[in-house]
């Protein structure tokens, strides 16, 4: 077998050079094992078919509690297993989630939240991100430099998802050092801690809507959960909690790898002003390009599977090169270039399968309206930094920028 199975380190200069070791590695071969910086080696692929392929293969789980153990058999030494309450996992009571689980359970919760989560109520959100929108970029006139981050790519998707929860804005910048700490490559009994007191704020406000019902997602899905007990609490908790993460850093990092991608390719840029038709491509296009996420979450191998001609054997991890996959030239010609009119269609940035992104249709919604607005607001934005003087988040999850100066 042409394995490459040389230990390759997945870190911090790794996110910071992304396309281009991805294209080296896609270069070299479908498969290869890497090793993420909390030390666990990972498969990743590289091409698109393959990706595609193994995020519908049955054959790799999701399954939080197999994860862990598989992780407690082979690196915890033997007090950490001990420890470890007799090998099952206990996180800080939100991981319970279907981004979690296999089907039967993850069908089971998805239904539950898709009945909440509906195309009406993100149609009427519309208004709203419209308002905020305009608002933030209000705001940012008459600066001659901003971090666009800070000042409008953070707190849009923030503000919707609390809006749509129905959670208090007031709690907006918690939220936003909350899931940074949980995002980011850092100690751990920091994220420990963020996650902790999220916890606590999520059950607190849990209680609160339980008392004062309202017209928004956090209380449907309370009904959904009392309706025959068909959620159970920690359910509950963990799938605001993923609804929130999963929500927010996501969208943050589409828009401002977006936006960056516009200002570095002004024929582009102009080609959008002369025709704002074209932002529902171009946002697909930004997906594709520079989408916020590197690869799909964890899976594991229950049985053995083959990809070219090496095989993965059972109790691997291994990782789906979303960045990868979407910079296919098999896939996708001429893939390094970034062109809003091209058919970018079927790229993986949301994912595939049973799993395929819950909020496709609010993240879509949310970078069109912003493009839009962007357009009409500030026609002639200007990066205010050479882009190599960018530098990229160190995470290994989120693919996005520390700061983008305008
Ligand atoms: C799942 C990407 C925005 C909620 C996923 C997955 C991807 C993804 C790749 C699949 C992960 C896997 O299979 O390992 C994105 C991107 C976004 C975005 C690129 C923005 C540009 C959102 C938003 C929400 C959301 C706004 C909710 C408000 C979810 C949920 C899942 C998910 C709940 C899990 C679905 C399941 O397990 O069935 N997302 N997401 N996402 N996303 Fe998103």
């Amino acid at each position: 077998m042409t394995a490459h199975t040389d230990a390759i380190p997945f870190d911090s200069a790794f996110a910071q050079d992304l396309h281009a070791r991805y294209a080296q590695l896609r270069e070299a071969g479908p498969v290869h094992r890497l090793i993420s910086d909390s030390g666990l080696p990972v498969w990743v692929l590289t091409r698109y078919s393959d990706a595609r392929a193994m995020l519908t293969d049955p054959r790799l789980s999701k399954d939080a509690q197999a994860i862990f153990r598989l992780i407690l058999d082979r690196f915890a030494s033997e007090s950490e297993r001990q420890d470890s309450e007799d090998g099952r996992f206990a996180g800080a009571g939100f991981d319970m989630h279907m981004l979690n689980m296999d089907p039967p359970d993850h069908t089971r919760l998805r239904k539950l939240v898709v009945q909440a989560f509906t195309a009406r109520r993100i149609e009427a959100l519309r208004p709203r991100i419209e308002q905020i929108s305009d608002e933030l970029l209000t705001a940012m006139a008459g600066e001659a430099e901003v971090d666009f981050l800070d000042a409008f790519a953070f707190p849009l998707p923030i503000r919707v998802i609390c809006e749509l929860l129905g959670i208090d804005e007031s709690r907006r910048d918690d939220f936003r050092h909350w899931t940074n700490q949980l995002l980011d490559d850092i100690d751990g009994e920091a994220s420990a801690q963020a996650a902790r007191e999220m916890a606590q704020y999520l059950t607190e406000l849990l209680a609160a809507k339980r008392q004062h019902p309202a017209d928004d997602l956090l209380t449907a899905l309370i009904e959904v959960s009392e309706d025959e007990d068909r959620l159970s609490e920690t359910e509950l908790i963990s799938m605001v909690f993923l609804l929130l993460v999963a929500g927010h850093e996501t969208t943050v990092n589409l828009i401002g790898n977006g936006v960056l991608a516009l200002l570095t390719h002004p024929d582009q840029f102009a080609a959008l002003r002369a025709n704002p038709e074209l932002v529902d491509g171009a946002v697909e296009e930004m997906l594709r390009f520079d989408g916020p996420l590197m690869h799909a979450t964890f899976r594991f191998t229950t049985e053995p599977i083959t990809v070219g001609d090496t095989v993965i054997p059972a109790g691997e991890f291994v990782w789906a090169g979303l960045a990868a996959a979407n910079r296919d030239p098999e896939k996708f010609p001429e893939p390094e270039a970034f062109d809003i009119t091209r058919d970018s269609h079927g790229h993986l940035a949301f994912g595939h399968g049973v799993h395929f992104c819950l909020g496709a249709p609010l993240a879509r919604r949310e970078a069109q309206i912003a493009l839009r607005g962007l357009l009409a607001h500030f026609p002639d934005l200007q990066l205010a930094t050479a882009p190599e003087n960018l530098s990229r988040r160190n995470s290994s999850l989120i693919h996005g920028l520390q700061a983008l100066p305008v």
